[in-house]
């Protein structure tokens, strides 16, 4: 198909620069296949022209948030998610799924927050690379974004990230390197500008894309944010999406003025014909790994892996047959956007299962239900909560479920704060003042402030926005029957004002990233400022001890091997966290990065030995002054957390002239 190129006309080679309609690149009436795309990252989000002429969103399979995902630290399951979605897209005749995005988490309040993985680049980029192995190994393509530094939806399609180059490749660029590993077929550009350049006109970073990272693949417009069609063109942004006519026009009469040469349309060209040859290949013969049924399973067992403990002081596991006052319409929503992200991630779900009331019952318990309050008022008056507070009195323990939803998290706008409306936190003081074993469940897509009521709880569970199959496994996890073992792939500030990214000037047009690589936990543990709730904390049911901590080298990666034994009587999985910081640096080093993880099985009194692989990188910092990365003479620190504040094991390296020695 590539060598159509040399039978298409310069008309033609300008309408595949262009999409055919919202959703598909254009056949050039039949001459050519098509290719069809969808939303999303977490469900399908095809749509249907009804007979009423109005488009209709298809229900499907709806899984956790990204979010919630990041926060079970478990590749395999990323990749078992892909996998899924590969399946939903052949069962629409989606060839192209625009996801997943792996912008950092740099504010807190960022609308998108509950589409990105996490604050930090290795744990966003490892966890997406396992995800697009899973939905690209199935045969459908993804579309990794959004590239880059969309880290806000204040004024998205107007505003200037200003980043500094060190930043940009440490923070920034990291998380779509690491992807380019797993070759995306392609990438979709930001609204927002990079230090004043239009993200679809970002020559530099679509050059970093193709000649550091290996990119082969095409790039997209984010829909919409092609400004000049031909400057976009010139940068190497190959299909502008969704169609419209004026772009074509301004290529075509550049072309005849001589502002964009035939070479540089038909490279763009060229490109969109791989693609689609690309895509027709990655699906001939590709099968359903899984049925639907097995689907929506996978969707309730990576909520299982991602909903995180907070706080336990001994109440959970819940007493088995237990008398529970469980209260709050998140508990048993009459929408499903109480328990989802807004925008073009929303999926429409497949089947309504948000009943927590009804999946505890089936599991022995005593429930009552009120739904109190929503999330801005006290339901049906103030009689429900009086009898919600009542029912919490009489139980045994009280859960509470609280939360943002889709009114509060969404594109196109940022969250005001980070606390939960007034009415939620007096439902959870309250309910706390009945009942002293009161369990407080947040569904949520990203940090909440929670320091206003955490020491009044007995519990916390953050069960982000879980999907389809997120009550059955919070059922579980309250019940016992899963022993918890998500951790936060983002720290839990105090104030949401504590994070510098907050506190950073945006002025008109122009957000500052300041703070450089003092983003999330780089910054709170190099500063010694308090959080509630660390980056990569939450508990088990489980207790483990770490011991023997080892280095070893092979080649030139080095290896920090230890053991994890599981001191309790309960099975559990637990994530170890491999952070390295120079000693003395003599460039700004945060005290601590992560550099690797691992997720294990450990059965109870068992132990287990993880080996986590250090390369180059996990040591070097981008020199400004030579353009490029490099490792620094010195001694470096490899520590072994359960969190980042709670780092168990610790040992040294020296590095000279780029060998190692194990100190
Ligand atoms: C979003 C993208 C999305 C696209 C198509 C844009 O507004 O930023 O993430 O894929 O719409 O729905």
């Amino acid at each position: 198909m590539a060598n159509n190129k040399n039978t298409l006309t310069a008309e033609e080679k300008i309408r595949l620069l262009n999409g055919k309609d919202f959703w598909h690149t254009d056949d050039l009436n039949g001459k050519l296949p098509f290719i069809t795309m969808s939303d999303g990252p977490v469900g399908l989000r095809t749509e249907r022209t009804g007979e009423d002429g109005k488009n209709y969103t298809l229900p499907a399979v709806a899984y956790p948030s990204i979010e919630v995902l990041a926060n079970s630290w478990n590749r395999a399951l990323a990749k078992e998610m892909g996998e899924c979605l590969a399946d939903d897209a052949r069962d629409r005749g989606v060839e192209l799924l625009l996801a997943p995005g792996v912008n950092i988490k740099r504010e807190p309040r960022n609308g998108r927050s509950f589409e990105y993985f996490s604050e930090d680049p290795v744990l966003a980029g490892e966890m997406a690379k396992a995800y697009v192995e899973g939905v690209q190994g199935q045969g459908i393509g993804v579309c990794l974004k959004h590239f880059c530094c969309n880290n806000l939806e204040y004024d998205r399609l107007h505003q200037t990230s200003d980043v500094d180059e060190r930043t940009l490749r440490e923070i920034y660029y990291r998380p779509f390197e690491i992807v380019c590993e797993a070759k995306p077929v392609s990438v979709m550009c930001s609204y927002n500008r990079i230090n004043g350049e239009y993200g679809s006109e970002y020559k530099k970073g679509f050059d970093f894309l193709r000649d550091e990272c290996g990119f082969d693949g095409a790039i997209v417009s984010d829909w919409g944010a092609v400004r000049d069609r031909t400057a976009a063109a010139k940068a190497g942004l190959d299909i502008e999406m969704p169609h419209g006519e004026a772009g074509m026009k301004k290529l075509a009469d550049d072309l005849a003025a001589g502002n964009i040469t035939q070479s540089e349309i038909d490279a763009c060209a060229e490109r969109v014909l791989q693609l689609v040859q690309r895509l027709k290949e990655m699906g001939k013969g590709k099968e359903n790994k899984r049925s639907e049924e097995e689907r929506v399973a996978s969707a309730r067992r990576i909520a299982a892996e991602g909903i995180v403990l907070l706080k336990n002081e001994g109440v959970l596991p819940l007493a088995p047959g237990a008398k529970l006052a469980v209260s709050g319409i998140y508990a048993k929503p009459d929408r499903t956007d109480y328990l989802s992200g807004g925008g073009s991630a929303r999926v429409e779900w497949k089947a309504f299962t948000a009943d927590l009331p009804a999946a505890l019952s089936a599991r022995g318990y005593g429930v009552s239900y009120e739904p109190a309050f929503g999330t801005q008022v006290i339901h049906s008056f103030w009689q429900d909560a009086r009898t919600a507070l009542l029912a919490a009195a009489r139980a045994d323990a009280a859960v509470v479920c609280v939360g943002t939803g889709g009114g509060v998290e969404f594109e196109e706008g940022d969250r005001e704060t980070l606390r939960l409306p007034d009415v939620q936190e007096r439902a959870i003081l309250e309910t706390a003042r009945q009942n002293p074993n009161t369990v407080v469940v947040v569904f949520a897509g990203a940090a909440v402030d929670m320091s206003f009521w955490e020491d009044k709880v007995a519990a916390i569970i953050y069960a982000g926005f879980p999907g389809m199959g997120g009550m059955d496994a919070l059922a579980d996890i309250l019940s016992g029957k899963v022993n918890p073992s998500g951790k936060l792939s983002m720290t839990f500030p105090l104030d949401e004002e504590d994070a510098p990214a907050a506190r950073a000037p945006r002025t008109a047009g122009v957000t500052r990233y300041q703070e450089g690589l003092d983003v999330g936990y780089r910054y709170f543990d190099s500063h010694d400022v308090p959080v509630l709730y660390p980056f990569g904390f939450g508990l088990s049911y489980s207790e483990f001890f770490y011991r023997d901590l080892r280095l070893l080298t092979e080649g030139d990666t080095l290896f920090a091997e230890y053991v994890v034994e599981n001191v309790s009587e309960r099975d559990g999985c637990e994530i170890s966290e491999v952070y390295v910081g120079e000693c003395a640096p003599l460039v700004y080093r945060p005290r601590k990065e992560l550099k690797g993880f691992s997720k294990d099985f450990i059965a109870a009194g068992k132990a287990v030995t993880v080996r986590v692989p250090l390369d180059t990188r996990a040591f070097a910092h981008w020199s400004t002054a030579r353009d490029r990365w490099e490792v620094t003479d010195g001694i470096y620190e490899i520590g072994i957390g359960a969190s980042v504040e709670d780092i168990r094991l610790t040992a040294k390296v020296c590095i000279q002239d780029g060998k190692v020695y194990i100190e």
